[in-house]
């Protein structure tokens, strides 16, 4: 009886106990210490900024590769070594899909350098360009602005207008220098298509890719997250593997992150000390469909009901012409069709649809949903 109350206390997780030494290396935002396999990378972007480092403008760089490669890793990691030994260089960072506008950007830009926000309302775009000017100017500060999830800026032309306020300010702003790092992971996107001659002439970029990570380099990075992560003992080799397999057959890294996760949480709740097989597989589940959860929370009401619209059309198995989804959209959204298209553009961008164009009569734009419709139907509910 005795043997057999202690080999349970054993077994069983108490109440008070937990899986976790840290809990914070499997959150979404989580810088890891160790990070590996994107020396070359992080090199190039290096050489990118040096003249930034000597008062000059940094060159700038598109960083292209798939979600989860660790682009803006990468771009973080940077801006806290340049923050750590100069103040002549000022890092930016901007994701694009919060501050989508030239004015928001700016206003980010301004916070950085000045440690507020430009006042909400009854400030001009010109006033804020004109202090950051000035602040640029008074401290000789050479500015360095990284662009995250830039096909957010694509579907209203604001990439154009964001690049040439920035690459051109020296027009408007004799002596102020900026230099650009714009990160993208929709490899379908043709940027050099999407940007104005007369930008372009001026932004001229150093393309860094970053390549999918194979399967030894995911277990590496994986068992790095466990080890610091997780109490020994939690995950054997062999569950292990069957979280690295998931994680390539989803191609995303975080996927792998947020399954850990989940699974030690689980057996947490069943108060086991150890990660099983049916604690990863009813992960996957939730995990499989992150991008999509999170990227349906971003949207706004009316795009919202016109993603239910299409999910619903393609749930019946219809091909999706965008003008005659647009018929059916309107009967239940009051929007004009250049809206609709500009928010089909949208999710495109999002990876939440795929627009396509096909030749036949005319040119018609076909929609297709990335995700299972019914999946997508659960996620807007
Ligand atoms: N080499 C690495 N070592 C350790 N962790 C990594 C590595 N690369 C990526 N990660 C982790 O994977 C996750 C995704 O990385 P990151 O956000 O940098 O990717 P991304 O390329 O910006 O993806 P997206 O295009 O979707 O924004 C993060 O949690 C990050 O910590
Ligand atoms: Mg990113």
């Amino acid at each position: 009886m005795q043997e057999s109350c202690t080999g349970m206390k054993k077994n069983l997780l108490m109440w008070d106990e937990t899986l976790f030494r840290d809990p914070e290396v499997f959150e979404i935002d989580y810088v890891p210490e160790q990070f590996e396999f994107r020396d070359t990378q992080m090199r190039e972007l290096a050489i990118q900024i040096r003249p930034g480092l000597r008062g000059g403008r940094p060159l700038n760089t598109i960083c292209k590769g798939l979600p989860g490669t660790g682009k803006t890793t990468s771009v973080r990691k940077l801006f806290t070594e340049i923050e750590e030994s100069t103040k002549k260089l000022v890092p930016v960072y901007i994701n694009c899909q919060i501050d989508n506008t030239k004015f928001a950007i700016l206003s980010q830009i301004y916070r950085k350098l000045s440690g507020h926000l430009p006042p909400a309302s009854g400030t001009s775009f010109k006033q804020v360009f004109d202090a950051v000017a000035r602040l640029l100017l008074r401290e000789e500060i050479v500015l360095l602005v990284a662009l995250d999830d830039v096909n957010y800026l694509l579907y209203e032309n604001e990439i154009n207008k964001v690049l040439y306020t920035l690459l051109r300010s020296h027009e408007a702003y004799e002596g102020t220098r900026i230099g650009v790092i714009v990160i993208i992971s929709d490899m379908d996107v043709d940027l050099s298509a999407a940007i104005d001659a007369r930008v372009a002439s001026v932004f001229r970029p150093t393309e860094i890719y970053f390549s999918l990570y194979g399967n030894e380099e995911v277990q590496e990075i994986l068992k790095a997250r466990v080890m610091q992560g997780f109490f020994s003992g939690v995950i054997s080799d062999e569950i292990l593997a069957l979280v690295v397999e998931q994680t390539l057959k989803s191609g995303d890294l975080r996927v792998g992150i947020d399954l850990l996760k989940r699974a030690s949480l689980s057996a947490e709740r069943d108060a086991r000390r150890s990660i099983t097989r049916e604690d990863i597989c009813g992960a996957y589940e939730v995990s499989r469909y992150l991008h999509l959860a999170y990227t349906v929370k971003t949207l706004h009401d009316e795009e919202r009901q016109i993603l239910r619209v299409l999910a619903e059309i393609s749930g019946h198995g219809k091909e999706m012409n965008a003008g005659e989804v647009y018929t059916s959209v309107k009967e239940e959204v009051p929007v004009g069709y250049t809206r609709f298209y500009e928010i089909i553009k949208k999710m495109d961008a999002m990876r939440l649809v795929n627009l396509e164009y096909r030749e036949g009569k005319g040119r018609t734009r076909v929609i297709t949903l990335r995700y299972d419709p019914a999946k997508v139907l659960e996620y807007l509910s």
